[in-house]
């Protein structure tokens, strides 16, 4: 007997959450032209191609991350684990633009080496861009960016298969919407 199913042409974000289609979770850090830093959780994120290193993610147009990209050009995606889940989501919270949600997060802004905006400390890598291109569609703008430096932490980049196995067990991932952390 086939298996009971639902059909759906996905036209709202609802539908979207209910396909079980799961994303990372990594806090985007910004600056705008006047440096003042910004930090924001954002999950609609994949790497797109190797050469050159390229990623694409989503972001609401309205948002400061959205905004600061297209003024200045440079981001940084942070990759976070369990361990900081709690100040992860504080980055989610709609704060006005001059609110430094690193500070508000307690989470630690470190130089980077390509790019204005601070990568953060507490993350295990992060993945220094430059706009390549963007595309809107309604309110939502998707970003491509081409990585110009990236780093790790040794004990991962190092690490066995299975250590690594083990070690990432403890990255975040979200359904594609509601922005519930299942992990
Ligand atoms: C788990 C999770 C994932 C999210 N992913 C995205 C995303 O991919 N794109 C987006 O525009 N907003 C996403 N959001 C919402 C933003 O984090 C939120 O609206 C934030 O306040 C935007 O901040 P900003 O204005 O500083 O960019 C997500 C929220 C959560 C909780």
């Amino acid at each position: 007997m086939a298996k009971d199913r639902i059909h759906t042409e996905i036209t709202n974000l609802g539908d979207w959450g209910n396909i079980p289609f799961i994303c990372p979770v990594t806090i985007i850090t910004t600056v705008n032209k006047k440096g003042k830093v910004n930090a924001a959780i954002k999950s609609w994120i994949t790497p797109a191609c190797s050469t050159p290193p390229l990623l694409l993610f989503s972001c609401n147009i309205k948002h400061d991350t959205a905004k600061n990209i297209l003024e200045t050009r440079e981001f940084v995606v942070n990759i976070p684990m369990l361990d900081i889940k709690e100040k992860t989501l504080i980055t989610a919270k709609e704060y006005p633009p001059e609110v430094n949600e690193l500070k508000e997060a307690g989470l630690t802004p470190i130089p980077t080496e390509r790019v204005k905006p601070p990568a953060i400390e507490e993350c295990i890598a992060h993945l220094e861009c430059i706009l390549e291109w963007q595309k809107q569609y309604g309110d939502e703008i998707i970003i491509c960016g081409r990585v110009l430096s990236a780093s790790c932490d040794r004990k991962i980049w190092e690490a066995s298969k299975e250590e690594k196995q083990r070690i990432l067990e403890n990255l975040m991932i979200t359904l594609t919407a509601g922005g519930t952390i299942l992990k």
